[in-house]
């Protein structure tokens, strides 16, 4: 596990008897990140500050709708292969949960793996709380350690996370997808020098397909995607006291054949000017964002993989695929992998 050099506020405390872990970004990191992003020609955010409470609870929106096919196959095929899962791993497994949001899916599989410890990690820190105390109530005998961080960022755990345990990485909803495929190679990387030689990893992916269907489940009847979208800005004017109107956006969702990705924007719907300044120090960085009438920030990618192109992917990273289970229709897919 590599050093993050970016950690500042490391705390190991507990609420309620939970362990937790909090690596929380800070106002000024996120400041810095979004100067970055919209100071670039093609404006951009990046995702994961859709996620503060409100965020989270959008996204939990998201899985219910009849558009949003993902979730109830992910859930399907949880179901189907739990039991296969757990025998492909060993008696004593520490679970890693990558972006554990409502900490859900994860049910579906603790009766069958018994766990000695799950680790939920997530940005939301709210949100990751009250999750990982929802399931310890409901599963009294789990061990629950709750990690508060950034996972586009080297993560350097506690040592009394390090154990000798095998080590099961779990990353569904295909978040995998919000990475570019090189970025996601990297984080992969990550992960398996995290989870370690006996380690495993199940994961979730979103299979190409057609591009009809793919963008109905971006654009919703109801607009809950739209208003996750607009829950970015949102989250930055309340943390970077900004004043984005989100009146003066529209949501847009495109699929591009040629990159294979989901696209998610926010399109400024006139000429207009947004100061964006360190409101905590008073010589702190500052800068006047232009938009003019059509210019967007893009907000998400989410990238669709062939099984294939997934399975080059991993390899690259030092994993090998034991299984691939998908639906009737492929599309979506659950692997599992081993670490080289
Ligand atoms: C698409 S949702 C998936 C939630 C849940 N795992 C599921 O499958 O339904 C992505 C989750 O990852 C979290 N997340 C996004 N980017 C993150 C990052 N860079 N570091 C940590 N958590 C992140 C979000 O807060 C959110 O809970």
């Amino acid at each position: 596990m590599k050093l993050n050099p970016q950690q500042k506020s490391i705390t190991n405390s507990t609420r309620r008897g939970l362990r937790f872990f909090d690596n929380q970004p800070v106002a000024q990191d996120i400041l810095t990140e979004v100067i970055a992003g919209l100071s670039r020609p093609q404006k951009v955010l990046p995702a994961k500050y859709f996620y503060d409470e409100q965020g989270s609870k959008l996204f939990e929106a998201i899985t219910k709708l009849p558009e949003y096919y993902p979730t109830r196959i992910e859930i399907n095929l949880l179901r189907q292969h739990r039991e296969a899962i757990a025998k492909l791993l060993k008696e004593d497994v520490w679970l890693l949960e990558y972006g554990s949001g409502a900490s859900l899916k994860i049910r579906l599989l603790l009766q069958a793996i018994k766990p000695n410890c799950y680790v939920p990690m997530d940005i939301s820190k709210d949100f990751l709380l009250a999750s990982a105390e929802s399931l310890m109530e409901d599963y009294p005998w789990l061990n629950v350690y709750a990690a508060c961080v950034d996972y586009s960022q080297p993560i350097r755990l506690p040592a009394d996370m390090i154990t000798s345990a095998q080590k099961l990485g779990f990353f569904p909803g295909s978040s995998i997808g919000n990475f570019s495929p090189q970025e996601a190679q990297v984080f992969l990387q990550g992960v398996r020098n995290t989870l370690g030689k006996d380690g495993a990893m199940l994961i979730g992916i979103d299979l190409q397909k057609d591009k009809q269907v793919l963008e109905a489940a971006y654009n919703d009847c109801q607009n809950v995607t739209a208003a996750f979208n607009f829950n970015i800005l949102h989250h930055i004017n309340r943390v970077l006291g900004t004043q984005f109107n989100v009146d003066y956006f529209e949501h847009k969702a495109i699929y591009s054949e040629e990159k294979s990705r989901i696209e998610m924007h926010l399109v400024s719907t006139m000429d207009q000017i947004v100061r964006i300044s360190d409101s905590n120090t008073a010589d702190g960085e500052s800068k006047n964002i232009t938009f003019k009438t059509g210019e967007s920030i893009h907000t998400e990618n989410s990238y669709k993989y062939s099984k294939k192109g997934f399975t080059d992917l991993v390899e690259g990273a030092g994993f090998e695929v034991r299984e691939c289970w998908s639906d009737d229709k492929d599309y979506f897919a659950m692997f599992y992998l081993h670490c080289c």
